[in-house]
C-alpha cells in the first residue's frame, strides 16, 4: 500500500512538474523577445578568483558554516532560442558583489573584506526543460551603478549571451548608464519581479538566446 501511494505521489509531481513547463513555455512563447546583452563588466570571475564552491547556491559555501549576509531569493527560469525551444544542458552563470557591495574579484578596491559566506560566482545547467534555478541574495547597491545581476549563458564554451538582470521598480534604475540604454520591453525581459512563494521570496526571469 505504501509502496503504491509512493509511486502515486511520483506520478503526481511528474504530471505537475511537466503541466507546469508547458505552461511556463506557452506563456514565454507568446511574449519572448531575445534576451538584451549587457556589458560584462569589469568582474566577472576568473577560475582562479572562485570559491571551490560553484553551485547554484550562492548563499552557501561548502565547509563555511554560516550563510551569507542578505535578502535570500530563489532566480529561476527556462531557457529558450528564438523560436520559444527549451534548450536542456545549457550553462547559466550568475555573478554578483556580497551584500555590502563588494564583488568576488581582486579588482574590486573598495577596502573592506568580501562577505567569505557569500559565494559570489555559481552555475547551474538547464535540466530537460531548459530551466535553471538560483539560491542568492537580493543584489546590493555597488558604487555608481543600480543593483544588478550578471548573467551569462553557455554552450559548452561558446557565450551565448551576457546579460545583467535588474529589480522591477527600483528607484536607481533611472541614474543607471546600462538600465537607461533599454528600451521599456528590454528592460522587463531583464527586471526580477519578486513575489512571495509560501516561505521563500522568487522571480522569474526566462532567457531567450
Ligand atoms: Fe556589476
Amino acid at each position: 500500500m505504501k509502496h503504491h501511494q509512493s509511486n502515486r505521489r511520483r506520478w503526481l509531481t511528474r504530471l505537475s512538474v511537466t503541466l507546469g513547463s508547458i505552461f511556463v513555455f506557452r506563456k514565454i512563447s507568446a511574449e519572448s523577445i531575445q534576451t538584451p546583452k549587457s556589458a560584462e563588466g569589469p568582474f566577472y570571475p576568473s577560475p582562479s578568483m572562485r570559491t571551490a564552491d560553484v553551485d547554484n547556491d550562492l548563499v552557501k559555501v561548502e565547509g563555511v558554516v554560516a550563510e551569507s549576509g542578505g535578502e535570500i531569493i530563489t532566480l529561476k527560469g527556462v531557457v529558450t532560442n528564438k523560436e520559444g525551444i527549451s534548450l536542456p544542458g545549457v550553462r547559466v552563470e550568475i555573478w554578483q558583489c556580497d551584500i555590502n557591495g563588494k564583488y568576488l574579484h581582486t579588482g574590486d578596491k573598495q577596502n573592506f573584506p568580501h562577505d567569505t559566506a557569500f559565494q559570489g560566482f555559481g552555475h547551474d545547467i538547464t535540466n530537460e526543460n531548459g530551466e535553471y534555478t538560483f539560491r542568492t541574495i537580493k543584489p546590493s547597491k555597488y558604487p555608481s551603478r543600480t543593483q544588478h545581476i550578471h548573467v551569462k549563458v553557455l554552450s559548452g564554451e561558446k557565450d551565448l549571451l551576457t546579460t545583467q538582470f535588474y529589480i522591477d521598480g527600483e528607484p536607481n534604475n533611472k541614474n543607471d548608464f546600462l538600465f537607461r540604454k533599454l528600451s521599456e520591453k528590454e528592460a522587463a525581459a531583464v527586471s526580477m519581479r519578486f513575489t512571495q512563494e509560501g516561505d521563500h521570496t522568487e522571480a522569474v526571469v526566462n532567457i531567450v538566446v
